[in-house]
């Protein structure tokens, strides 16, 4: 596929829908080899996916629970595995688009989820950018 952004590959966390799949349509249109993250919801990573191999594009997922302990390492193993398997070299683009809100007042909150939604929105996100340095092309 052509456009502005061919032989460009991208990380989209949080990929597989809403915001993040819009995104990872929209690079993919563009060119580039996208790789899906998403946290469990396999079949809706699956249909971002297929949207984008449909449409002429390149793409693959990587399934990793923010959270959960190796959850970075999970991400980083992933994308390795899929940049391989479409013989791209480095990361181009990082999108830093998975997160979560709470439902619950300030009266409501727990420390389970208050340190879950820092992990997940705050630590997880700041790690992801940290590892893809190295990796990240000119
Ligand atoms: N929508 C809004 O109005 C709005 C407003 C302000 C900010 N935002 C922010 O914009 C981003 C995208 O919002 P959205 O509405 O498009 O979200 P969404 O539709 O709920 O999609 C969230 C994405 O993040 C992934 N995700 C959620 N929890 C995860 C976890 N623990 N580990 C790994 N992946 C996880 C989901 O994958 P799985 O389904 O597989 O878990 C999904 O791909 C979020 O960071 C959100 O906070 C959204």
């Amino acid at each position: 596929m052509g456009g502005q952004l061919a032989g460009k590959s991208a990380l989209v966390t949080g990929g597989s829908r809403g915001i993040g799949r819009a995104v990872a349509l929209r690079l993919a249109a563009e060119g580039a080899l996208v790789a899906v993250h998403y946290g469990g919801n396999e079949a809706a990573a699956g249909a971002t996916v297929a949207r984008i191999v449909e449409a002429g594009g390149r793409a693959f997922g990587v399934r990793a629970r923010f959270g959960e302990a190796g959850a970075v390492d999970r991400v980083f193993e992933g994308l390795a595995r899929g940049l391989a398997e479409h013989g791209a070299k480095g990361l181009d683009i990082l999108v830093n688009n998975a997160g979560i809100s709470s439902g619950s007042s300030i009266g409501q909150v727990t420390e389970e989820e208050f340190a879950m939604l820092m992990a997940v929105n705050v630590s997880t996100p700041f790690f992801v950018v940290q590892r893809a340095l190295p990796l990240l092309n000119d």
